[in-house]
């Protein structure tokens, strides 16, 4: 998984309280408190005594930057309440791993150390939790875990994970934690606006690829970035988000369902039947125009030493975007323009063209394969820009535009 774009410091000015249970899983929490504070969020760490049997306070404390907490006992603060000033001052306990044994002391309100007094202290309402389980696929399937995590999720708490995989045990199965930057981008996302939440928004990315000859091909140099960030950004406001991706090799949001196609006959066929059960259709990819009408079978040899250059002919691609805007229940449509040119015109002659509310200009030159971008918005209002910055940060802009648009609930 690619580093993640932690200088956008997504949890400035968040305070976490950090908590670690007994398991294997521990190793990876070092790395979580990390790019947790590269996040630039504040972390004070809580270990129960099992959590030390995996890993150091030392390794705890250098990472955080805090001496790590690891009893209830602790005198240092004046009023000898860790519990309580703990839980006043966190925005949300992350307890990562959250070992099954944990799971079972919350479901019951059991508080016989530092981490479960803390957990059972905060005031719900200002302070999340958010647990990270961690364990052996039995022990996740267990009858009694299952009535434990459903009790701790009726009593406000939020699960991050588990996922399936190789465990540490040698075995394969559920259970296994998430790795630290898929916490990050779910704790990330916990903080996030909740715009659209109750919406369901499908998204395309990416060029399309549309061939020639079995090696050969016609494509772009889009690169994806811009329509990935749009579904992170919009699951991360509480969307039900489908990606429709043509061929990128980029990690798929967490929590969204993604479907992978190569051509622009595919994205098509993939995008249509499910159009109409979504809110919001934006369309960010790069769809090629044209291909080739009949595509070798064979691949194309130079004839006579290469002197005569092949002639194929082209056909148009279906305009998905078009074709979604005039469904009958076409979802609220947003266009991209990847212009060289002309910016404001182009994008506001693809409003008509395409038939769509709201377009998305951005100068293709100055956008493909980067990290950032500028956007120009257009609509029936006039223009608005959304000047330079990383593409998740622009895609959140976005996506509150577009809540906006639709109004009603979550707006
Ligand atoms: N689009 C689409 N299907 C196509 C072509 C484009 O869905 N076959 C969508 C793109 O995803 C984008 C918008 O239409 O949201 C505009 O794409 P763009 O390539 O800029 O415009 P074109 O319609 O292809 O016009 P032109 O190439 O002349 O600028």
């Amino acid at each position: 998984m690619d580093e993640p774009q932690t200088e956008r410091q997504d949890l400035a000015g968040r305070h976490l309280v950090v908590g670690l249970t007994g398991g294997i899983a521990c190793y990876k929490v070092a790395e979580l408190v990390r790019l947790l504070t590269k996040a630039g969020a504040s972390v004070q760490v809580v270990m129960t005594a099992a959590a030390e049997h995996f890993i150091t306070a030392v390794t705890m404390q250098a990472l955080s930057g805090r001496p790590v907490l690891d009893s209830q006992w602790d005198s240092r603060d004046p009023n000898n309440m860790p519990h309580i000033n703990l839980s006043r001052a966190a925005d949300a306990i992350v307890v990562a791993p959250t070992s099954a044994d944990f799971i079972a002391k919350l479901a019951h309100g059991q508080a016989d150390e530092l981490l479960s007094l803390t957990c059972l202290a905060r005031p719900s309402e200002h302070c999340a939790l958010l647990l990270a389980p961690a364990m052996n696929r039995e022990m996740w399937a267990h009858p009694a875990t299952r009535r434990n995590v459903d009790r701790v999720i009726a009593d406000g708490a939020v699960l991050l994970g588990p996922t399936a995989g190789d465990q540490a045990c040698g075995e394969i199965g559920d259970g296994r934690m998430l790795e630290p930057a898929e916490l990050l981008e779910e704790v990330v996302a916990f903080f996030q606006p909740k715009a659209l939440l109750g919406r369901r928004v499908l998204v395309t990315a990416g060029p399309t690829y549309e061939p020639i000859d079995p090696v050969r091909g016609l494509t772009n140099l889009s690169s994806g970035k811009m329509g990935f960030a749009v579904a992170r950004a919009a699951r991360e406001a509480g969307a039900e988000v489908t990606l429709v991706a043509g061929p990128v090799h980029l990690p798929t949001p967490r929590g969204v369902k993604r479907i992978d196609v190569r051509t622009a006959q595919q994205m098509f066929d993939a995008v249509m039947p499910a159009a109409s059960r979504h809110d919001v259709f934006v369309a960010t990819a790069a769809v090629a125009d044209w291909r080739p009408a009949t595509p070798a079978s064979e691949k194309i040899k130079k004839e006579d030493g290469g002197k005569q250059a092949p002639k194929f002919d082209l056909t148009e691609n279906p305009d998905i975007l078009a074709s979604v805007a005039r469904l009958p229940k076409a979802p609220f449509c947003v266009g991209f323009a990847a212009e060289s040119h002309d910016l404001a015109r182009h994008a506001r002659n693809k409003l008509k063209s395409k038939g769509v509310p709201l377009v998305v200009g951005n100068l293709g030159p100055d956008t493909f394969g980067r990290d950032d971008n500028a956007l120009l918005l257009v609509d029936a209002k006039g223009e608005r820009e959304l000047p330079r910055a990383d593409k998740l940060t622009l895609a959140r802009q976005l996506v509150r535009e577009i809540a906006a648009c639709l109004g009603g609930k979550g707006a």
